[in-house]
């Protein structure tokens, strides 16, 4: 295992660096500390074929005017949608950054995805970012310190764990929203397959904020059994559900509890082979089908269900996504990619048809 460090670019006279992290089988991970942007994760197909397979650009300045789509950032203080940018917490209200149709999304333009991290610790397989967002920033009560650290491993497991302190009691909801498509060089990423581990989804409005119910998934939202994300796209028209949307953009609900390591969703390629497991310990996976950029990637993004800060007392909305005044937090999400090769891929298919 070995990191090279390099200058990745400047923002406003910022030097951002980019932090590469490759293992003994030459696949590797490449982070910038713009957002701990995953830029590249670049893993061989059944044949040995390397190929980055989530969505980056080649500049901060893309990187920066693009905001809006968060390529492979750490987003935060609060992933997904707070519906009228505010809450109620302990009594008082809080009033964030609107960004979204008159609701608050994603952290706002003072949001992680947005900050220079500091890298303070570097292993041969690992790199630990830091940071400090300010009390204040974008509406957020509390000064907010965070570590993240991102290990690669020789056996293609990707690991981010991010450790939160405050010195008040705040909201966070951090995720990562990296876009993958496993499928390449064919590009079509609606050929990927997807299983979740939840029949429970939380329905919304045409803001997509969510409406308050919890419902069972309908057909084409079913994923507890392998199937192509194209299958539903194809009839997406004719689903209230997808048609608000535009595609996939729901959130799925695992658990009600804050459990370690537990997976979430899994994504494969047929055509080439790899395999991405997702693990975390957040409740809910929010799966995204990329519906603004022509689908051509997806994000799975592990976090607590969207706008749960208007459902504190309702059982099936735990977990809450508040931290308490100087304790410290732990978040975790894995990506584990493995390879199926051609008798692995045969018995796949044979077990979904
Ligand atoms: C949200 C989408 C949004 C996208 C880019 C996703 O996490 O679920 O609704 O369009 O992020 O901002």
């Amino acid at each position: 295992m070995s990191i090279q460090k390099k200058l990745f670019d400047t923002l406003n006279g910022n030097e951002i660096f980019s932090y590469t992290i490759t293992n003994d089988s030459g696949a590797f991970v490449e982070i910038i500390t713009l957002g701990c942007r995953l830029k590249q994760i670049v893993l061989p197909d059944r044949n040995g074929n390397l190929e980055n397979i989530v969505l980056g650009c080649n500049n901060a300045a893309v990187y920066f005017e693009s905001d809006s789509e968060y390529f492979g950032a750490i987003v935060g203080r609060y992933a997904n949608r707070i519906k009228n940018a505010t809450y109620n917490y302990n009594g008082k209200e809080i009033k964030l950054t609107v960004n979204e149709n008159g609701n608050h999304i994603h952290g706002g333009k003072g949001g992680f995805h947005n900050i220079i991290w500091d890298v303070t610790n570097l292993t041969d397989s690992s790199i630990t970012f830091e940071t400090m967002q300010a009390d204040g920033t974008e509406g957020f009560p509390g000064n907010l310190k965070m570590k993240l650290i991102y290990t690669f491993s020789n056996d293609n497991v990707l690991k981010m764990e991010l450790f939160a302190n405050c010195d008040q009691d705040t909201i966070f909801n951090p995720t990562n929203h990296s876009y993958f498509n496993l499928n390449l060089p064919n590009p079509d990423a609606n050929l990927q397959f997807l299983k979740i581990e939840g029949n429970k989804y939380t329905p919304f409005d045409k803001e997509l904020i969510p409406t308050g119910e919890i419902c069972n998934v309908p057909e084409i939202l079913d994923f507890t059994n392998f199937k192509r994300i194209g299958d539903g796209i194809a009839m997406m028209k004719d689903v209230p559900d997808l048609d608000l949307s535009n595609g996939y953009d729901h959130n799925f609900i695992i658990s009600n509890e804050k459990k370690e390591n537990k997976l979430l969703a899994t994504l494969l390629s047929v055509e080439s082979g790899r395999k991405m497991e997702v693990y975390s310990n957040y409740p809910g996976v929010q799966f995204y089908g990329g519906n603004h950029l022509n689908f051509k990637a997806i994000c799975l993004e592990p976090q607590c269900f969207p706008d749960s800060a208007h459902h504190q007392d309702e059982p099936e909305w735990q977990p809450m996504p508040f931290i308490k005044k100087n304790e410290i937090e732990k978040y975790e999400i894995t990506y584990k990619f493995s390879i199926l090769n051609d008798s692995d891929t045969n018995d796949f298919l044979n077990t979904i048809s």
